[in-house]
């Protein structure tokens, strides 16, 4: 599909790049369908990283998401998913590549600014952990 989803990590929101970020993604052709400012909780974190939940860095993933308020949106565009994974750049900011969202504003591997769905189906599952569809706008 054309759609993907996405959030403004905690560290980005912290550092004030929110601004920034949203105008970067919008100037690159990025349709918001939705857009909510929340704040997970650790157990909220957690279900959305359930497929993590085996992976070493799963409970510093988890405090870390839940550490403090994040931008969340679905976001419409041809060839979403592989086109905003790119916008964004590399999980490790020290290999995203220039221009990159990641390569700009993330701090480390584990506090890397912005989240990319990995595929059409994780896509409609993320968005739908945060969005109803009375708040997609066509
Ligand atoms: P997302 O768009 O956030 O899903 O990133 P990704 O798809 O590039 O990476 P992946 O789904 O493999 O991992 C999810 C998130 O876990 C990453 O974005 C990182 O924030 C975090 N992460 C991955 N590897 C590590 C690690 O080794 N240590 C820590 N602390 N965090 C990690
Ligand atoms: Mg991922």
């Amino acid at each position: 599909t054309n759609r993907t989803f996405t959030m403004i990590k905690p560290d980005a929101v912290k550092n004030g790049y929110t601004g920034e970020i949203l105008d970067k993604i919008i100037k690159a052709g990025y349709k918001v369908i939705a857009l909510k400012y929340t704040k997970l909780t650790k157990q909220e974190a957690e279900g959305f990283y359930a497929v993590h939940s085996d992976k070493p860095f799963f409970e510093e993933l988890t405090n870390f998401m839940s550490s403090g308020p994040i931008y969340a949106a679905i976001l419409e565009k041809e060839d979403a998913i592989k086109s905003f994974r790119a916008f964004i750049g590399a999980t490790n900011p020290v290999d995203a590549a220039e221009g990159s969202i990641r390569k700009l504003y993330a701090t480390s591997l584990g506090e890397n600014a912005i989240h990319g769905s990995d595929s059409d189906e994780n896509a409609l599952i993320e968005g739908s952990y945060f969005f109803s569809k009375l708040e997609e706008v066509e």
